[in-house]
């Protein structure tokens, strides 16, 4: 088992990709704190990780909010003795709509869950890992923080902001021995791109291009590759964008 001994903390758990990596984290052996702001689907994802016989609780934790990011980190410290991997992996489409048509609301609650959302998740989980001698940090960027898609600022803009922290947290927080990373997903099939798909928002578009592969990728895709960010195989990788996107943004 790949993280066995490890307690890891997941945003977003109770859908899509999040979920995805905590079946699969819970399965190599880690400990997992399942946190989203809907806490019946991260109680569902619990279930699903005891029904296998792993270890997680549940909790609600809008990631947004200081105190909830706070709540989270040290709630799982708490119950799990330590915090050895983050995942930031909670996240929201927002509307879509061209940049002079958005609204100041709509703008600011994408950066706030999508940019600010991660920032605090870090915040409040640095101190346990220097505390813990080391860890690993995984943040959910996306393709769309590398190139421009039509009717996706604040989206854009968040998640090209997201790469960014995690470059500059990967070089404050190497001397600790702290490692911090992101994932760029292309599109991948989760309930969040069925909806825009649906609206024709912001993946219609990319949904013209999907991949060079000629599919849409998979939540287990990309929970696989948080996995090894998450475990010592990836000891030497840190301030990196990972771009798991079928090909995408080679075009
Ligand atoms: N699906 C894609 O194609 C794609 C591509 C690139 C990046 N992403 C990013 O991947 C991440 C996961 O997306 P997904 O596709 O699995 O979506 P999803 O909608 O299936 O899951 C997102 C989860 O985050 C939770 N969440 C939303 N706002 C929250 C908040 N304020 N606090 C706590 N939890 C909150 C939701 O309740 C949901 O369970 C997001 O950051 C998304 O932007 C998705």
């Amino acid at each position: 088992m790949r993280l066995a001994g490890k307690v890891a903390l997941i945003t977003g758990a109770g859908s899509g990709m999040g979920r995805a990596a905590a079946s699969l984290f819970a399965r190599e052996g880690a400990k997992v704190a399942a946190v989203d702001i809907n806490e019946a689907s991260a109680k569902d994802t619990v279930a699903a990780i005891a029904r296998e016989g792993g270890e997680a609780f549940a909790m609600r934790v809008d990631v947004s909010n200081s105190e909830d990011a706070r709540a989270m980190c040290d709630e799982t410290v708490r119950r799990f003795g330590g915090l050895d991997i983050q995942y930031n992996n909670a996240g929201i489409e927002g509307e879509g709509g061209f940049l002079a048509q958005l609204s100041e609301e709509a703008f600011d609650r994408v950066i706030a869950i999508n940019l600010r959302g991660v920032w605090l998740g870090m915040k409040y989980a640095l101190p346990h890992m220097i505390e813990r001698g080391g860890g690993s940090i995984i943040n959910t960027a996306s393709v769309a923080g590398l190139v421009g898609i039509k009717g996706a600022a604040a989206y854009c803009a968040a998640k090209a902001g997201v790469i960014s922290l995690t470059r500059v947290a990967a070089i404050e927080y190497g001397r600790y021995k702290i490692r911090v990373n992101c994932i760029c997903p292309g599109v991948i099939d989760t309930p969040m791109v069925e909806r825009v798909s649906e609206e024709g928002g912001v993946t219609a578009q990319a949904n013209d291009r999907l991949s060079v592969l000629g599919r849409i990728g998979k939540p287990e895709e990309i929970a696989r590759t948080a996995l090894f960010l998450a475990s010592d195989e990836a000891g030497f990788a840190t301030g990196a964008p990972f771009v798991i996107d079928g090909g995408w943004v080679a075009r």
